[in-house]
């Protein structure tokens, strides 16, 4: 391994199994030689496997629930206590969404479930980023990144309120990164993800249908969960110290795409059978 992350401290949240984009981040950041703990709400680490992942990594597990400021606090003080300092770099990987779970459609949206949305998906990210900057939590040029999708510039009608839950997290990493940039030099990134297979992924309506035509459509095919985290590790490194306040496409180019004739055939043979 290249030992990019040699001696950092990291926080990760959202790893609950396996397929988790969080899962694969964390593993790579530990190869790289970092030092980490692992997060998640209590419910999910009650029915997650987050423990397995903890054992592999010798990485201490803090529940927190992301909605909530004394859980967000309890976890980055002990989070520095564990690993011995503040912290270098954070992945918010979090995401929800109520009025998708329940299957209401976006013309007839629950606001109250929306809220909820709101708040576990982008909200949290304020929060996050409000209780490092106000403990002094991350060390001088840490890093900082959470996981959107291009849902947030452009429409998928099947992404419902989450379109708008993405448009704000990356609202935020713009706003809090001028905020941690003048003061802390902490940078403040969002990774646009390719559509990738896991739990909040596949619960998305028509994901699997979604998912090959984004394959098709970009011209690297789409990225994986793998790919994202190596590319989370480069962002939490040095080689990166003055990329911020940005929102990054890794999609294998989909965002660049408009058409591509790999999908032409696709939906011509859709429609000779
Ligand atoms: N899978 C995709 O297709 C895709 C594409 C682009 C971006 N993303 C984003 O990547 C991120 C990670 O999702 P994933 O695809 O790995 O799915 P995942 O289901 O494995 O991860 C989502 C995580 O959010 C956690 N979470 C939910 N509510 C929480 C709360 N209140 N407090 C703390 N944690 C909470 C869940 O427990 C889970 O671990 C999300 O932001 C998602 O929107 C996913």
């Amino acid at each position: 391994m290249n030992n990019l992350l040699k001696g950092k401290r990291g926080i990760i949240f959202g790893a609950l199994d396996e397929r988790s984009i969080a899962w694969k981040v964390a593993e790579q950041c530990v190869q790289q030689g970092a030092s980490i703990t692992l997060t998640n709400a209590p419910a999910a680490l009650r029915f997650g496997q987050i423990d397995e992942l903890g054992k592999q990594l010798g990485a201490e597990i803090i529940p927190a629930d992301a909605t909530n400021l004394e859980d967000l606090e309890t976890l980055v003080t002990k989070s520095m206590e564990i690993l011995g300092g503040k912290i270098d770099f954070v992945l918010h990987s979090i995401g929800m969404s109520v009025n998708i779970r329940k299957k209401r459609a976006y013309t007839d949206l629950n606001y109250d479930w929306m809220q909820k949305t709101y708040d576990v998906s982008a909200v949290s990210f304020h929060k996050l980023m409000q209780v490092l900057y106000k403990l002094d939590a991350m060390s001088d040029w840490g890093s900082i990144l959470a996981l959107s999708y291009i849902a947030a510039q452009r429409v998928f009608p099947d992404y419902s309120e989450m379109a708008e839950s993405k448009s704000l997290l990356e609202s935020y990493a713009r706003s809090f990164g001028y905020h941690f940039g003048e003061t802390k030099k902490v940078r403040v990134n969002t990774i646009s993800q390719s559509p990738t297979v896991t739990t909040a992924g596949s619960g998305v309506g028509g994901f699997d249908v979604f998912f090959q035509y984004s394959d098709k459509m970009s011209p690297l095919g789409n990225a994986s969960a793998d790919a994202c985290a190596e590319y989370c590790a480069v962002m939490f490194s040095d080689m990166t110290r003055y990329v911020t306040m940005q929102n990054l496409y890794h999609d294998g180019g989909f965002s660049k795409m408009g058409m591509n004739p790999a999908v032409f055939e696709m939906v011509c043979k859709e429609d000779e059978e």
